[in-house]
């Protein structure tokens, strides 16, 4: 490329890349609403299967449409059983993030719309994906615990089905509907890193199962969805809440990054931090674990006093998942479990409307030399 055309933006920070109807993100004021719709309210009044139909259909289903939208999830919660047999031959200690993007690719064999792009079969394929990837990742978990899977309960809802197909325990409805929030709050998130994963690979006409893979892999990383993991992680470190001010101390000065710390949109406040705040609270003093929430508010107060810094979605989500009894290492498979949601209706868009994505890079290696056969270099 031509040095005097390259505008190289590293990070690609502040590039709009596509339009969407999905997402309203407002950095400035910390504010986000989907399809229209806030966040809050969202959270609070829907239940995840009606935030998946809005952002799958553009509008909140009414009361004949949301009862279809339940029964085509539950009706698609079934995982084919190569797909079992796959992960009890799989090392026990196999990241169950490796494990989901595997199976996400196993499900794509086995989708009979798998390579139909159409707007009828992706939407088929979001239902169908939404579904499976929750109950994959809950058999996952069972089969390296040397447990069998548990066959899905048809009349509990998406998330109070998932806690079940974990544990086997039918949670009580504060729990189901603190996890239902916590799904809902991960839907959408517009061109987050593993999002724009997906849009790139169905850019150039792959197929749902191909980029949900790959945005399986993109959210593994501790920048994105995995720091929730390892904000658990910093608070086992810290043990105490009294041991607080010491860690912030030494992090501090090793210039330590922090996970759950910093985002590169919102600069005054992520609001589903304040929403994960609030239930991780409750959450907490229900399982008599409220030390992970002390220890939260009090690191929080340290850094953003110390360094401005404000505490993202994966935060506060932390201590909630970990009272809610999840397993650290499956924080981030939930947290797909979520965002399947509105990387399928991603995926619809950009079908619908599709440009390739294919940016350029600017050429920084040497000027262009002469070649040398082997026998003569030095
Ligand atoms: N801890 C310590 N310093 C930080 C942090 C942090 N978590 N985040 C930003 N900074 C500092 C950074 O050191 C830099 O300082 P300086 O200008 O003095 O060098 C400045 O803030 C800008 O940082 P940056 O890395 O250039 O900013 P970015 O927009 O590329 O980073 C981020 C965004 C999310 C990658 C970053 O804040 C981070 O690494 N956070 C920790 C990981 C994390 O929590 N990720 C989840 C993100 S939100 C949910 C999701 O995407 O799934």
């Amino acid at each position: 490329m031509d040095r005097e055309s390259s505008q190289l933006i590293r990070g690609l920070e502040g590039v709009v890349a596509a339009p969407t109807q999905l997402c309203d993100l407002d950095g400035t004021h910390g504010r986000l609403a989907y399809r229209g719709y806030d966040i809050t309210d969202l959270a609070r009044h829907a239940s995840f299967e009606e935030v998946a139909h809005l952002l799958w259909h553009g509008d909140l289903p009414t009361g004949g449409e949301l009862d279809r939208t339940t029964v085509a999830l539950i009706a698609a919660r079934d995982i084919p059983r190569e797909l079992v047999e796959t992960f009890r031959l799989t090392p026990k200690d196999t990241d169950p993030m490796r494990a989901l993007q595997t199976a996400v690719a196993i499900l794509g064999m086995r989708d009979p719309d798998a390579t139909d792009n159409s707007h009828a079969a992706n939407l088929r394929k979001a239902v169908r994906l939404t579904s499976q990837i929750a109950t994959a990742i809950c058999a996952h978990h069972r089969v390296r615990s040397g447990q069998s899977p548990i066959p899905a309960a048809p009349d509990l809802g998406h998330a109070a089905n998932f806690l079940y197909m974990l544990t086997g325990r039918r949670p009580s409805t504060v729990t189901a509907k603190a996890f239902d929030a916590s799904l809902t709050l991960y839907a959408e998130h517009e061109l987050n890193a593993s999002t724009f994963t997906t849009r790139v690979i169905v850019s150039t006409q792959s197929d749902m199962h191909s980029a949900v893979a790959g945005g399986v892999g993109a959210l593994k990383g501790p920048l994105h969805g995995g720091a929730g993991e390892a904000v658990m992680r910093t608070l086992m470190e810290i043990g105490e809440v009294a041991h607080v001010d010491a860690f912030a101390e030494r992090a501090l000065a090793e210039k330590r990054r922090l996970m759950g710390f910093g985002h590169r949109v919102y600069k005054a406040g992520d609001p589903r931090a304040a929403i994960l705040r609030g239930m991780a609270e409750e959450a907490c003093r229900q399982s008599g674990q409220f030390k992970w929430y002390e220890m939260a508010v009090k690191l929080h107060a340290r850094i953003n006093a110390a360094k401005g810094l404000i505490p993202n979605v994966d935060f506060y989500s932390a201590p909630l998942f970990y009272s809610l009894g999840i397993p650290v290492d499956l924080f981030t498979p939930v947290i797909a479990a979520g965002r399947i949601a509105g990387w399928t209706a991603n995926i619809l868009e950009q079908h619908d409307d599709n440009r390739l994505i294919r940016p350029r890079g600017e050429y920084v290696g040497p000027k262009r030399r002469a070649f040398v056969s082997v026998d003569k270099r030095a």
